[in-house]
């Protein structure tokens, strides 16, 4: 059965950024108070930056995220921890460095495994999320191209955890900070639609002008492999958060 996503238009990133921090802050306390984790699914680039701001800022105010467990949703394949644009270095500099997680709840698949094995590392990290209950809120991004995580155009349903190749739109956006296109690695490891569709619940963030078009294809009911935003129809507790730019193309 497939439904679409619902989708809230904010004014402005911040905006949509404030409204999803304040959900993540609210689950997070709810589960405190029980005694109980709350896991998080996370997302990079540029877009999730004034999320996790806020929830610096939250945190500042009071918030405890010493019962969060996190799961990254990807990493460059080929680079280590240190490398400038490392996830790991992008989730520090933003979030962890600044909450009180325990270093132990943080999971980011580690682009520097020796690729004899991969396959065992992609399984025992999508074991790790099974065995803490599961995600309960997973956010996103979207690529030009539709992707999530590194799920680009043509990745099937079914996959867990895997290494993917990557596509050239996404090559061609990373670009500029890897300082040319023949610097970006060509490979990555992903949670697979799978995995992300198994989360209780997903958010979508998309800002922008440049998000439109796929934002406008992502929500047209009809599900393909060519834009795998579309799997998110498959959901039963999905949103996107957009601003009006983002959402320009929208009926
Ligand atoms: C990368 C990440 C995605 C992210 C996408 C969009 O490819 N792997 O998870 O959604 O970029 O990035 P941005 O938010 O900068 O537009």
């Amino acid at each position: 059965m497939s439904q679409l996503p619902t989708h809230h238009v904010f004014p402005s990133p911040a905006d949509a950024s404030e409204a999803l921090a304040s959900e993540i802050g609210d689950l997070v306390s709810r589960r405190a108070s029980e005694g109980r984790h709350a896991v998080l699914g996370l997302a990079t680039g540029s877009t999730p930056i004034r999320l996790y701001a806020e929830l610096v800022r939250l945190h500042r105010q009071g918030l405890s995220f010493s019962n969060v467990i996190t799961f990254n949703l990807d990493e460059y394949l080929g680079i280590g921890r240190d490398h400038p644009e490392s996830y790991w270095k992008f989730m520090h500099s933003h979030l962890f460095d600044h909450i009180d997680i325990s270093r132990e709840n943080i999971h980011i698949p580690d682009g520097s495994i020796s690729p004899d094995s991969l396959e065992d590392y992609c399984d025992s990290y999508e074991r790790k999320i099974t065995s803490t209950g599961g995600i309960d809120l997973q956010v996103l991004g979207i690529g030009r191209n539709g992707h999530i995580g590194f799920n680009e155009p043509g990745a099937l349903p079914d996959l867990t955890t895997h290494v993917t190749e990557l596509n050239p739109v996404t090559i061609r956006d990373a670009a500029n900070s890897f300082g040319g296109s023949e610097n970006v690695p060509s490979r990555a490891i992903t949670m697979g639609v799978k995995t992300i569709l198994e989360a209780r619940r997903v958010v979508l963030l998309a800002f922008g002008h440049a998000k439109a078009e796929i934002v406008q294809r992502a929500l047209t009911p009809g599900i393909t492999t060519e834009v795998p935003a579309t799997y998110l129809q498959l959901h039963g507790d999905s949103a996107y958060f957009l601003d009006e730019e983002a959402a320009a193309r929208l009926d």
